[in-house]
């Protein structure tokens, strides 16, 4: 038999999980992953910038949001290059003010093979999934230290820990995003800025989406998990809160696997 949350057990979670008060920078927060974490964070309390290029995602997320309630907006921007994330960053903050929580979920994998892997998708590649990332711990990072209170978050992939389906420059940047998060720990977590990766297996996003379209693949990176299946995005929401909360102060330079089991199987 369940019964009602009594007040008391209201006021514990609430006091470990809560978001209320805090603000939140989402990248690639209109689509799969992101916004997944976009809609947890906000129900959860905070208010929410999402920042993408494409105008429909951007507007449906901050809309089905709004609707149930939530503080949320956006801001269109190109994150790959370094004016680009400059004027993101400048407008994410014209919504609800400073962040206390930065998500870089915004991700691009081309998958070349190795000998066809271009200068060009290098430099793309690192510039979205690496140099952004980067470029906005240093503009929110500091003030969240200066503050005392700070939460960032990366989205990482397998890819950082082993190399398969053309890893290329897409497995590069990801081990980089990880280091970053260990160094960003260093500086800003003894002033209360915790900085961790979450680590996802296969998802069925639209990054996927051609691979998603092919049962027998789809099927067999199933079987890689120990729990039987691929991810949701919303597989996502609960760590994300977790790592966004109060309930995770102690918690830094950690690469987090939701991965089904994938990566120890
Ligand atoms: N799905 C998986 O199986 C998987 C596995 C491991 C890791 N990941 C990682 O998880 C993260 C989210 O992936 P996902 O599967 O949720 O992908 P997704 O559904 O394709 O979403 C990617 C998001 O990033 C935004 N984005 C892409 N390029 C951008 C740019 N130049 N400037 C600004 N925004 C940009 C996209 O919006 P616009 O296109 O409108 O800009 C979209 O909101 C990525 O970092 C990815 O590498 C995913």
């Amino acid at each position: 038999m369940t019964t009602a949350a009594t007040p008391a057990t209201q006021a514990y979670l609430s006091e470990l999980f809560s978001l209320h008060g805090r603000t939140a920078v989402v990248t690639g927060g209109s689509s799969g992953i992101g916004r997944a974490i976009t809609g947890a964070l906000a129900r959860a309390g905070a208010s929410v910038v999402v920042v993408a290029r494409g105008e429909a995602g951007l507007t449906a997320t901050v809309e089905e949001l709004t609707a149930e309630g939530c503080r949320a907006a956006w801001v269109s921007a190109d994150l790959s290059t370094r004016e680009g994330v400059r004027t993101a960053a400048e407008r994410a903050v014209e919504a609800f003010g400073e962040p206390d929580i930065l998500v870089n979920s915004a991700g691009i994998n081309v998958r070349p093979p190795m000998d066809e892997l271009t200068e060009d998708v290098w430099d793309a590649t690192m510039a979205v999934n690496l140099d952004a990332p980067f470029l906005l711990g240093q503009r929110f990072g500091p003030g969240m230290a200066e503050r005392g209170h700070g939460r960032i978050l990366h989205i990482s992939s397998q890819q950082a820990h082993r190399a398969f389906v053309q890893s290329g420059a897409y497995g590069a940047s990801k081990g980089g995003l990880e280091s970053l998060a260990r160094s960003q720990a260093e500086a800003w977590s003894p002033r209360g800025v915790t900085c961790n990766v979450l680590v996802p297996g296969f998802v069925m996003t639209p990054l996927n989406a051609r691979l998603s379209s092919d049962p027998e693949k789809v099927a067999a990176l199933a079987e890689r998990t120990l729990i039987g299946r691929n991810g949701l995005a919303e597989d996502f929401a609960g760590a994300a809160v977790f790592l966004a909360s109060p309930a995770s102060a102690y918690i830094t330079g950690q690469a987090v696997f939701v991965d089904g089991g994938m990566s120890v199987h």
